[in-house]
């Protein structure tokens, strides 16, 4: 097969994803396929990863029966599984079937691998877990992750996490060490060439001093976090970007109400989900990553870095890796909107102090985590465990 991008992309790969909806785990898949047009990709349900994954060249097959596995919290009781237990071995049978044709399993989240897991043993294929979180108990409930990591122990030929931080939370979570490859995501985007100020007036965004936050909408992401934060620092604005993707719809109504406690309607602007965030980072001040719990790797962190707005993130899970302890971004403790709110205030008053930073950043980014990189480390493993390296 020619591959795209230099990669000899000979193995068929089954590409699995339980979810349909893009959020970092899935953009990270649109572009780690790209050079295996021509796989497959099996997906629990439609949505906009069906398009992105066909665009890159890839055979789709969807689900028979769609089953939602939404019920199936990461919280939730293995027994919550029970009622869907047939519709989760027709699954099961449906990925063995797909698997068939194909060389390797890629499975793309927990839940994809979970059942990938028992698809791929019965036909005998070797199994990628692409896994994009960190396993550990603020994330996971205990039984769900005694569950994946013994499945992985058993079942899986790599498991493939984007940071550190994934690593060492697998392994102190029983998972074996020598299972793990450590593939940073990568990402390519084109900056706007126009001044902030002037993107800021096409968007129809406040002047004056402005910060963002570019997640979606969960209570770990901590936006209620920047939201207090912003409390501290009078005649401040900030854009909230991003939407409750996973029905954190409680959440997102907790935000509004510390909007209206603190009265910040006039200083918070919330702009749903946008296809254009790196246009819209461009045009702020400062790229807040609030999450409260460790973050497995934080594309958004990326992004920023690339088009060369500073940072200010938490000091959980990947963020001080990709912010080189610090020296590429600012790093605050979790759940500290006191700290924040001064690290913010630090920034805005004297920003010509942080331009070396800045810079650095961008070049961070630019020399470790571009998509070209991930693409060919990620090729890499499933050529080994192809048997084809
Ligand atoms: N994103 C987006 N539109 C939004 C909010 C976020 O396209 O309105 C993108 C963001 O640019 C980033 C991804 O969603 O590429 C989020 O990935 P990340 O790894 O930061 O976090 P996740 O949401 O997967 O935990
Ligand atoms: C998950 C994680 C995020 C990571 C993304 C891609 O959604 O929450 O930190 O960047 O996957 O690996």
């Amino acid at each position: 097969m020619a591959a795209r991008s230099g990669i000899a992309a000979r193995p068929s790969v089954l590409f699995v994803s339980h979810t349909g909806t893009m959020s970092g785990a899935e953009l990270v898949l649109r572009d780690a396929v790209q050079p295996w047009a021509g796989s497959t990709a099996f997906l629990f349900e439609d949505g906009a990863l069906t398009d992105a994954l066909r665009g890159q060249g890839l055979e789709i097959r969807l689900a028979r029966r769609r089953t939602s596995l939404a019920a199936l919290r990461r919280d939730a009781s293995p027994l919550s599984a029970l009622p869907v237990l047939g519709r989760l071995g027709a699954l099961v049978l449906e990925i063995a079937r797909a698997a068939r044709a194909c060389d390797v399993v890629y499975a793309n989240s927990q839940k994809a691998f979970l059942l990938s897991a028992f698809a791929a043993r019965c036909v005998g294929r070797p199994l990628v877990w692409h896994l994009h979180d960190i396993l550990d108990s603020a994330h996971f409930g205990r039984a769900q992750r005694i569950a994946q990591v013994s499945l992985a122990n058993l079942c899986a030929t790599r498991v493939i996490v984007p940071s550190e931080a994934a690593a060492r939370a697998f392994v102190q979570g029983g998972g074996r060490r020598s299972l793990i490859r450590i593939v940073p995501n990568g990402l390519d985007l084109d900056r706007d060439p126009r001044p902030a100020a002037a993107l800021r007036a096409a968007l129809g965004l406040p002047a004056g001093p402005l910060v963002g936050v570019f997640s979606r909408i969960a209570p770990w992401k901590g936006q209620d976090v920047l939201i207090e934060a912003l409390a501290r620092l009078p005649g401040l604005h900030c854009i909230v970007v991003g939407a409750p993707l996973f029905g954190e719809n409680a959440y997102a109504a907790h935000l509004m109400d510390l909007v209206a406690k603190y009265r910040l309607s006039d200083r918070i602007t919330f702009l749903g989900q946008r296809d254009d965030v790196p246009r819209l980072m461009q045009a702020v001040d400062v790229v807040v990553h609030p999450s409260v719990d460790p973050e497995p790797f934080g594309r958004t962190l990326v992004e920023a870095m690339r088009v060369g707005v500073p940072v200010v993130a938490t000091d959980a899970g990947a963020s001080a890796e990709i912010l080189d302890g610090g020296a590429a971004g600012t790093l605050v403790p979790p759940r500290r909107p006191d700290r924040l709110a001064a690290a913010l205030s630090e920034l805005l008053d004297n920003p010509e102090a942080f331009a070396t930073r800045t810079g650095l950043a961008r070049e961070r980014a630019l020399s470790r985590y571009g998509a070209d990189r991930m693409q060919r480390a990620l090729a890499d493993i499933i050529l080994q465990v192809a048997g084809r390296a």
